[in-house]
């Protein structure tokens, strides 16, 4: 939640920050701010501090600065999603102390604020705004001016032990920089449990939340670790650990075009996101279906044993993959799983039980919840003391630089490339592809092993081969259902409620439907199993409100379509995702799916659930790929 950039260099830091800030408005989007300082020419002579701050979008804060400028070689940026406070310019960042001197932008949430808010104010400091990020600046002041600094010539030193004393004394998770207009050439940046990353260029150094705010400037980067704190100069960079010592450690290189953000073409990202899936399927295909084998991971084979059980922790829509993949770890590989929000798992875990293996799945491996829950699971696993109760943890992700990636020793990286729509498309087909490399890999070794799996040898390779078909079918379904969908929007545009069915393995993708249509429309929508209609959401249903149901033949087929026509019963208009054909016959409008193995179904299913939410959200002029009150990465709990 929120992004934040700061520059340090030769060149004008205004435009690059800007820059930065616009690859990042997917972290938030509300308000935005930057903070630059001015040298004042004469070495050791201190500078001016401008700050320009927006309400909305980035676009306002990019007038403001070409209307009234913003010079100098140092600065920090933040776009923001509000926590505290509403989004109003008085909340956006950078926030500064008294004297107006010294700004500051973070990202996250400092949980003790009220309790420093009232410190601070009992000593006669003023506070501007509501968030909490303000007690920051007024206790770096104090501690610079307890530390003598309005007595000598402050330098970058005298910021920096500032910045290191006043840490311990805010509690929660946060990314921050600072700059103080009396050292024009020196930024201060940290993290706890946020992310942040330096990026190193030709004598200069651009921070970020994240690698797309990189793109253009470097490849070189250095991410923070927990607790770290870095003292920046046009010199160089001095690292610090959380108890102050000087750590050393070598950069990293970015690889491929995972930071890149190009919307090609497209209108939206989201569509784009959308029409890449084949792509990514071939990718995983690729990479982990090779011939003369079931299925190759990365993971070691020490990995795969003593696993008698798993839980999921997740978030949103990547809890929806979780629970599919805990469909396919139950009934392909005989594995009993369960999927938890991770945002309940934290507050109420389940009774400990030995041979646990611990899923995390989020595409950005920087949820909040889920990097929160991962911590208590590990932690209280370690306390246990018996080996068989350690934690066994696995990352199921797209981004393999992620705080997620540093915090598990067994990681899936997705490959699914960088997404940029606040509605995940592309990362969760390459979550529920991770899911079946995971459930093929255990269901093979258990079968080995003589324990009870879902299918026999020749079952596993016939689902294989039927996944090395994805691509081409993926690109079909694609191509066809966004022409289709263009056309079905139109009916959607009174609509103010949406129900989505489905049974078994769809289950989820049901409820992915529904988050789809709900996040980017803003239409009311539930996903619910079709069979518990009739136990009392079933009453919602009239003329008005169209049912959306996924029927794919297998166990539950005719199961489904009975529920269909119990809807039907009651005047909706019904929407399937469905093979042709006379069973289907039923439905008011078909939005045609191949016939597969029902296990592989969800691949295909979720394609039309996509793209007739993207239409509807697009057909009513909606902002697609910035929704109103969301933002990518969820990293506050
Ligand atoms: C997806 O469309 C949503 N924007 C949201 O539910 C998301 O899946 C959730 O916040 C979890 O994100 P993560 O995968 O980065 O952990």
């Amino acid at each position: 939640m929120c992004g934040i950039v700061a520059l340090i260099g030769s060149r004008e830091a205004a435009p690059q920050l800007l820059e930065g800030l616009r690859q990042l408005e997917y972290r938030g989007y509300d308000s935005a701010g930057i903070a630059t300082v001015e040298a004042d020419g004469s070495p050791g002579a201190p500078g001016r501090l401008h700050c320009l701050r927006a309400e909305g979008k980035l676009v306002n804060l990019t007038a403001r600065w070409e209307a009234e400028g913003a010079p100098g070689h140092c600065g920090i940026g933040h776009t923001r999603w509000a926590t505290h406070g509403k989004p109003e310019e008085r909340n956006a960042h950078p926030h500064l102390d008294g004297s107006g001197r010294l700004a500051v932008v973070q990202n996250g949430i400092i949980e003790n604020h009220r309790t420093l808010r009232e410190e601070l104010q009992a000593e006669g400091v003023t506070f501007l705004s509501d968030t909490d990020t303000e007690v920051i600046p007024h206790l770096v002041a104090r501690r610079l001016r307890e530390l003598g600094a309005e007595g000598h010539a402050a330098d970058a030193a005298l910021l920096l032990r500032a910045v290191q004393e006043v840490l311990p004394l805010l509690h929660g998770a946060y990314a921050l920089a600072v700059v103080w207009a009396d050292v024009p050439g020196a930024l201060v940046v940290a993290r706890r449990q946020a992310p942040l990353l330096i990026g190193l260029g030709e004598g200069e150094f651009l921070c970020a939340s994240d690698t797309p705010a990189l793109a253009g400037f470097t490849r070189t980067i250095l991410p923070l670790e927990d607790g770290e704190v870095a003292l920046l100069t046009p010199l160089g960079i001095e690292l610090y650990n959380a108890a102050g010592a000087r750590v050393q450690r070598t950069p990293s290189l970015l690889s491929g075009t995972e930071h890149v953000a190009d919307k090609r073409s497209f209108r939206h990202f989201m569509l784009k996101e959308i029409h890449e899936q084949p792509e990514t399927a071939a990718l995983w295909v690729a990479r982990h279906l090779p011939e003369g084998a079931l299925v190759a991971l990365p993971l070691d084979e020490a990995f795969y044993e003593g696993v008698e059980e798993i839980e999921i922790l997740a978030c949103g829509t990547s809890r929806h993959a979780a629970q599919v993949g805990a469909y396919l770890l139950e009934q392909l590989a005989g594995i009993p799983t369960n999927v938890f929000y991770a945002s309940e798992f934290r507050y109420a875990p389940p009774p400990l039980v030995p041979g646990m293996l611990t899923i995390g799945v989020t595409q950005s491996g920087e949820t909040a919840d889920t990097l929160a829950a991962l911590a208590m699971e590990q932690e209280r696993r370690l306390g246990h003391g018996d080996p068989a109760y350690a934690p066994k943890l696995l990352g199921i992700t797209n981004r393999p630089e992620s705080s997620l990636s540093r915090m598990v020793p067994h990681l899936l990286d997705i490959g699914a490339g960088i997404e940029v729509g606040v509605a995940a498309t592309k990362t969760f087909l390459g979550q529920l592809l991770a899911f079946y490399g995971l459930a093929l890999a255990f269901a093979e070794r258990r079968l080995a092993a003589g324990a009870p799996v879902g299918r026999d040898r020749q079952g596993l390779e016939t689902l294989v081969a039927e996944l090395r078909a994805l691509p081409q079918q993926l690109q079909q379904l694609v191509d066809d259902h966004d022409r289709r969908c263009t056309e079905l929007a139109h009916l959607f545009a009174d609509t103010q409620d949406v129900i989505f069915l489905g049974r078994g393995i769809n289950y989820p993708i049901a409820m992915e439907g529904a988050l789809k249509l709900k996040e980017i429309s803003y239409i009311h929508a539930e996903g619910y199993p079709a069979g518990e209609m009739k136990h009392g959401p079933i009453a919602l249903l009239d003329a008005r409100v169209p049912v959306v149901s996924i029927a794919m033949p297998g166990m539950v087929f005719d199961k489904v379509l009975s529920n269909a026509q119990e809807a039907k019963a009651r005047d909706a208009q019904l929407i399937g995702v469905a093979p042709a054909g006379p069973d289907t016959a039923l439905f008011d409008t078909l939005l045609p799916v191949p016939e597969v193995d029902e296990l592989l179904s969800p691949l295909l299913t979720v394609i039309p659930m996509q793209l007739l939410s993207y239409h509807i959200a697009a057909h009513r002029g909606l902002d697609v790929d910035q929704p109103r009150n969301l933002a990518k990465s969820v990293t506050v709990e």
